[in-house]
C-alpha cells in the first residue's frame, strides 16, 4: 500500500534531517568531525570494534562487503593501537612500527571516497582529502605535501595534539607512479613520493611553512621576546594515510607476473569479475612495476580493492533508503514543493543506464540528471506537484513531460471556464492532439490558444441549456462553424420531437 504524501514527506524529512543535515557531504572537500572517538592532551579515547564500525559503514555503501571488513578492522586497530601506546613511556614503545596506512584501489565512482569520509565522521578525528596530482617535488609548483598535515591542524581548529591522530586521504596516487622513463614530469612524481613517505612513517612538520612571511615576523618577534625560537611541530607517527586510486592497466601487470609464473599462455581477462579477481592477486611487486618507489610501498602495508558496481549493485545503492542520489533528487525538487517518487522498475532501468556510463556510481547521478533536468525546470511554474517517476518517464521523458504539461494546461482552463460560465469543456484525445500541435505551431500557450478558440462558446451552449459540452477536432479546426452545426442540429432534433 502507499503511503500517503504527508506520511511519505514527514519520514522523507526525518531522514533528510538525520543523514544529510549532519554533515556527509562526499562532495565537500573536508568534513570535519568533532563528535565519536575524544583526543585531548596527547590521548586518545577511542573504542569503537572493527564490527561495528563495518555495519555503520554497511548502512550506506552497497557492494563493497569484503573492503569494507578490511578498512574497518585496520582503522579500529590502528586507532585503539595508539590509545594504548600512548599509555607506554615514549622510551618503551616499539621501534620501526609499522602503521597499517592504507591503498584502495577502485574504479571511479565505486565508493573510495565515500568510505573515507564516513570513516572519518564517525570516528570524529580530524580528516584531510587532497589529490596527489596537485603536489610537486619542491611544492613550488603545486603545493607541499608537508600542507597536507598543516590542514590537519587547520581542521582540528588549531589543536595539534588532536591533528596527530587525524587522517589523511591522498586520491588519485597512481598518477605520481612515474612511467619508467626517468625525465621530466616523473622525477618530480618519484619526489613527491619521497617526500609522502617520510610523512607516512614519522616526520615532524613545522607548522608554519618557511615561505610564509607573515608566520616568519611572528618568529622573529617572539624570538626577540623570549630570546629563542621555537618551534610548533606536528608529529606524524599516528596519522593514518589512506591513498587511492584507479590503477588503470594494473590488472595487465598482475596478469603478466602471473603468466611468468607459468608455463603457457593464459588470455588477457575479459569479464569484470576476472579483472576483479586478478586486482585480487596483487603483490607489491607489481605496484613497484607500476611506478611506485618500493619504499613507498613498503609504507602501505594493507592493500584493498573495490568492486565495480554491477546493475544490481547501482539498483540497491538507488534503494538504500540513505541513497544520497535519490534523497538529493527529492530534495531538489522538495524546493519547488514537488512530490518526487520512483517506481522500482523506473530505478532498474536508470541503474541499468547508469551502468553503461561506466562511472559507477556517479553514472547514477548523470541519469538521473539526464531523464529529471527539463521536469526540474519546467514543473516549479505549473499547478503540478508530484511527479511519478515510472518506466514511460525513463523511456521517454519529453513525452511523458509535454503530455503532463497539456494536462495541466488544459486543466487549468477547463477550470477558468467553469468558474467563469459554469460549464464543463471536455476534450477528446485527439482534440487534445490537434490543441497541443496548434498552440506550437502559432507559439501560444494552450491556454491561450483555448481561450481565444472557444471565447464565445458559452453563449450557444447556454441556449441549449447545457452545462458541459465536448470538444472534437471539428470543433477545434473550425470553433464557431461547429458549435453553430451544434446548435441546428440540435435544434432540429428538438423541433422533430416537438412536432
Ligand atoms: N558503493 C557505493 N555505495 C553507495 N553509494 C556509493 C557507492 N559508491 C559511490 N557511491 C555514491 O557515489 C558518490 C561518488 O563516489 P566516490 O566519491 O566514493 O567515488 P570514488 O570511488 O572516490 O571515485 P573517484 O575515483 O572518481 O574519486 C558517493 O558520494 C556516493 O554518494
Ligand atoms: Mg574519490
Amino acid at each position: 500500500m502507499v503511503k500517503p504524501a504527508y506520511e511519505q514527506r514527514k519520514e522523507l524529512e526525518e531522514i533528510l534531517k538525520k543523514e544529510l543535515m549532519e554533515e556527509i557531504s562526499p562532495e565537500a572537500e573536508t568534513v570535519g568531525s568533532k563528535e565519536g572517538s575524544k583526543v585531548h592532551s596527547g590521548s586518545i579515547e577511542f573504542d569503537i570494534k572493527p564490527e561495528e564500525l563495518e555495519s555503520y559503514l554497511n548502512k550506506y555503501v552497497v557492494g563493497q562487503e569484503e573492503a569494507i571488513e578490511i578498512i574497518a578492522t585496520k582503522v579500529c586497530t590502528h586507532f585503539n593501537r595508539m590509545k594504548i601506546e600512548n599509555a607506554i613511556p615514549e622510551d618503551e614503545r616499539l621501534v620501526g612500527n609499522i602503521k597499517s596506512n592504507m591503498l584502495l584501489i577502485g574504479p571511479t565512482g565505486v565508493g573510495k571516497t565515500y568510505i573515507v569520509k564516513l570513516i572519518a565522521k564517525r570516528i570524529g578525528v580530524p580528516f584531510v582529502k587532497a589529490d596527489a596530482t596537485k603536489f610537486s617535488e619542491t611544492g613550488y609548483v603545486g603545493g607541499d605535501v608537508e600542507d597536507l598535515v598543516r590542514d590537519l591542524v587547520h581542521e582540528a581548529d588549531g589543536d595539534i595534539r588532536k591533528a596527530e591522530y587525524g587522517i589523511i586521504y591522498l586520491d588519485e596516487i597512481d598518477k605520481i607512479a612515474s612511467s619508467g622513463t626517468m625525465y621530466g614530469p616523473d622525477v618530480s612524481r618519484t619526489g613527491v613520493q619521497r617526500n609522502l613517505l617520510k610523512l607516512m612513517e614519522e616526520a615532524e612538520v613545522d607548522l608554519k611553512t618557511p615561505h610564509d612571511l607573515a608566520s616568519q615576523v611572528e618568529a622573529a618577534m617572539e624570538a626577540q621576546r623570549t630570546g629563542r625560537i621555537t618551534r610548533k611541530k606536528i608529529n606524524t607517527r599516528n596519522i593514518l594515510f589512506i591513498v587511492s586510486g584507479a590503477f588503470n592497466g594494473l590488472q595487465e601487470i598482475i596478469s603478466k607476473r602471473l603468466n611468468m609464473q607459468k608455463i603457457g599462455f593464459e588470455k588477457a581477462p575479459a569479464s569484470v569479475t576476472d579483472k576483479q579477481n586478478l586486482l585480487k592477486k596483487l603483490s607489491t611487486e607489481d605496484l613497484i612495476r607500476f611506478g611506485f618507489e618500493s619504499e613507498f610501498v613498503g609504507r602501505l602495508p594493507v592493500h584493498i580493492v573495490l568492486n565495480e558496481l554491477t546493475v544490481e549493485g547501482l539498483y540497491n545503492i538507488l534503494k538504500n533508503r540513505y541513497s544520497t542520489v535519490v534523497l538529493g533528487k527529492k530534495l531538489d525538487f522538495r524546493a519547488y514543493d514537488i512530490d518526487l517518487s520512483f517506481t522500482d522498475e523506473a530505478l532498474m532501468m536508470l541503474a541499468k543506464q547508469a551502468y553503461q556510463e561506466k562511472t559507477g556510481a556517479r553514472g547514477l547521478l548523470s541519469v538521473f540528471e539526464k531523464t529529471l533536468i527539463k521536469f526540474e525546470k519546467t514543473l516549479p511554474s505549473t499547478e503540478i506537484r508530484q511527479l511519478i517517476v515510472d518506466k514511460n518517464v525513463v523511456e521517454s521523458p519529453d513525452r511523458v513531460l509535454s503530455e503532463m504539461l497539456l494536462n495541466d494546461s488544459i486543466k487549468s482552463f477547463q477550470k477558468n471556464y467553469l468558474i467563469r460560465h459554469g460549464i464543463f469543456l471536455e476534450f477528446d484525445e485527439e482534440a487534445l492532439r490537434m490543441v497541443q500541435d496548434l498552440a506550437s505551431k502559432n507559439r501560444k500557450s494552450i491556454k491561450q490558444l483555448c481561450e481565444d478558440l472557444f471565447h464565445d462558446y458559452h453563449h450557444g451552449i447556454k441556449l441549449m441549456g447545457m452545462d458541459s459540452f465536448k470538444i472534437t477536432t471539428e470543433a477545434v479546426q473550425n470553433p464557431s462553424g461547429y458549435l453553430e452545426n451544434y446548435i441546428k442540429m440540435n435544434y432540429n432534433k428538438q423541433s422533430k420531437g416537438a412536432s
